[in-house]
């Protein structure tokens, strides 16, 4: 465990899945986390499972939203009285499909929230760790942003541009003190993204990703938990040296 107590961080699509995870995660260590999701009943559902107190609260946002965003950076820290420390960019979408049977509206709805979503919070965001001295930002990729991967044309799209991203403010922000590292999750169970992808797999005629395990080194899809455990050592200062860097947590799925 890592003691952050008296740091508040920012999680994206907090309410469920691997978001969720990591704020429970970032709570346990002591952190105060605001939630920011658009799924309002889970997002109250988590923020009780976070406990009252120690200045967690939950904003219903579309991150897809520049001004949505920025309301909700204002009313979080409004709370706080004061900026992050930490920025997790977690909420992202995606839908099975190749150029074939992509629609534009799907494409472009992919892109703003993962992509979009990534800069807008980061544009509000940044300036106050800038102010403050420095901060931590984790972004959410995948091992669909380091290869493509069959009818994945937006979402690879998406991700591949969040790792530029994450590598070009790691590099503008170094010197403010900021930190700005990705973790690209393999397959993990136990998010409603991959119920979504069983289910279109299915009309696809392949497989649900339970019947791929033996084809994950460690033999096992991952969990949200999985995930939370690398961010919380990113966002450590067990890891200072970590800037720009796209970790993968795939069970061995992907090494590269
Ligand atoms: N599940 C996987 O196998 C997997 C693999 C690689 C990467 N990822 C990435 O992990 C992240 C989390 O996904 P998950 O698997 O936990 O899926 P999930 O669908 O369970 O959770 C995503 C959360 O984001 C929220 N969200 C969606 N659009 C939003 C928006 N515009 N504004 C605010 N909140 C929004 C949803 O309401 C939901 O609570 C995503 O960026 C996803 O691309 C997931």
């Amino acid at each position: 465990m890592y003691n952050y107590a008296g740091k508040r961080a920012i999680v994206t699509g907090a309410a469920n899945g691997i978001g969720k995870a990591i704020a429970l995660r970032l709570s346990a260590e002591g952190c105060a986390v605001a939630l920011w999701d658009m799924d309002e009943q889970r997002l109250r559902s988590t923020l009780e499972e976070l406990g009252e107190g120690r200045g967690h609260s939950a904003h219903v946002v579309d991150v897809s939203g520049v001004d949505a965003v920025k309301a909700a950076f204002a009313a979080t820290t409004t709370g706080w009285g004061t900026a992050p420390d930490i920025l997790v960019n977690n909420a992202g979408i995606g839908r099975l499909a190749s150029i074939l049977d992509v629609t534009p509206v799907d494409f472009d709805r992919t892109l703003a929230v993962n992509v979009g979503g990534t800069f807008n919070c980061c544009h509000a965001i940044v300036p106050s760790m800038r102010a403050n001295g420095g901060g931590q930002i984790i972004n959410m990729a995948s091992w669909f942003g380091k290869s493509g991967r069959p009818n994945s044309l937006a979402y690879c799209a998406s991700k591949f541009a969040i790792i530029g991203m994450t590598q070009s403010m790691a590099i503008d922000l170094s010197a403010y003190g900021i930190r700005v590292n990705a973790v690209c999750p393999g397959t993990i169970d136990n998010t409603d993204m991959r119920k979504q992808a069983d289910a279109e797999a299915a009309k696809l005629g392949m497989p649900p990703a339970a019947e791929r395990q033996h084809l994950i080194p460690l033999k096992r899809l991952g969990q949200p938990q999985d995930i939370a455990r690398v961010v919380a050592f990113l966002i450590s200062d067990e890891a200072s040296y970590m800037t720009g860097q796209s970790i993968n947590v795939t069970g061995g799925l992907w090494m590269n």
